[in-house]
């Protein structure tokens, strides 16, 4: 499979350096560092509102930033609005889907779409390629899709606005096994064809196998990061730090 052409050379796609942010005067996050090469799969891992999910909305401007900053593709975005940064090549698969349930798939995929011409552009096609399950549920609205179609057409969604780096939020949480494995599969897909991906969740096993490095914040601080490789040798002291054990 091709991709676009990364538009950036450096080799830090993302990078955050000791960002404080939150929620009005609710702070979450606390002089978090983290960083995403390019071709990189980077997982973040951590217990129940640790901050995970507030990383991810502040890198779209959905959380309000109050110190450090966020580079992104050699810009810094810190503070712009989601629409821009989706511009710069970050696509989000947002916890809980987010799909539009009175539209229908096709719809719902040209929504946020971005088209974009040269080889590796995401269209139409290729994503039901990649997902054909969704060509067969063209024409159904989001709210008749089972939970795995729907995280399928929120991948989908996020490819079309042809992002450099795609950043997901419990991509899994509450999907059967094989849906799962299904998902994971094709994140491995678009890893091997060279996109850079940020992917919360806590599959240690599937993380293990796909990603290059972890990260785990606890109390919204990076407490814990390595190669991905440790998820397996120390799976244990990891499992302590987010919770599963
Ligand atoms: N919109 C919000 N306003 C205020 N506090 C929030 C909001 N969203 C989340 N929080 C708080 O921020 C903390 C981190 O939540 P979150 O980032 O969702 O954690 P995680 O994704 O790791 O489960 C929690 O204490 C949560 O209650
Ligand atoms: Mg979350």
């Amino acid at each position: 499979m091709n991709l676009p052409p990364t538009r950036f050379e450096n080799t830090d796609l993302l990078r955050i350096r000791g960002l404080n942010a939150g929620y009005g005067s609710a702070q979450v996050l606390f002089g978090v560092d983290l960083h995403v090469a390019v071709g990189e799969v980077v997982a973040l891992m951590g217990r129940n509102g640790m901050g995970k999910t507030t990383l991810v909305k502040s890198l779209f401007g959905l959380a309000q930033s109050s110190a450090g900053q966020i580079e992104f593709a050699g810009q810094n975005v810190t503070g712009w609005p989601g629409y821009r940064v989706a511009r710069a090549g970050l696509g989000l698969v947002p916890e809980g889907r987010h799909v539009f349930r009175s539209l229908n798939v096709i719809e719902n995929l040209r929504a946020t779409e971005r088209t974009a011409q040269g080889e590796g552009a995401w269209t139409l096609a290729r994503v039901f390629e990649l997902f054909p399950r969704l060509a067969e549920r063209a024409g159904h609205r989001g709210n008749q899709l089972s939970g795995g179609e729907q995280q399928m057409l929120a991948i989908a969604r996020a490819l079309l606005t042809q992002p450099s780096l795609l950043v997901l939020d419990e991509a899994t949480e509450g999907l059967a096994p094989l849906i799962r494995a299904d998902i994971w599969r094709t994140l491995g897909v678009l890893k091997r064809a060279g996109l850079s991906v940020l992917v919360v969740d806590r599959d240690l096993t599937a993380l293990g196998a796909l990603a290059d490095r972890y990260v785990i914040l606890d109390k919204g601080r990076v407490v814990h990061s390595g190669p991905a490789s440790h998820l397996s040798t120390e799976r244990a002291v990891i499992e302590r730090h987010i919770g599963v054990a």
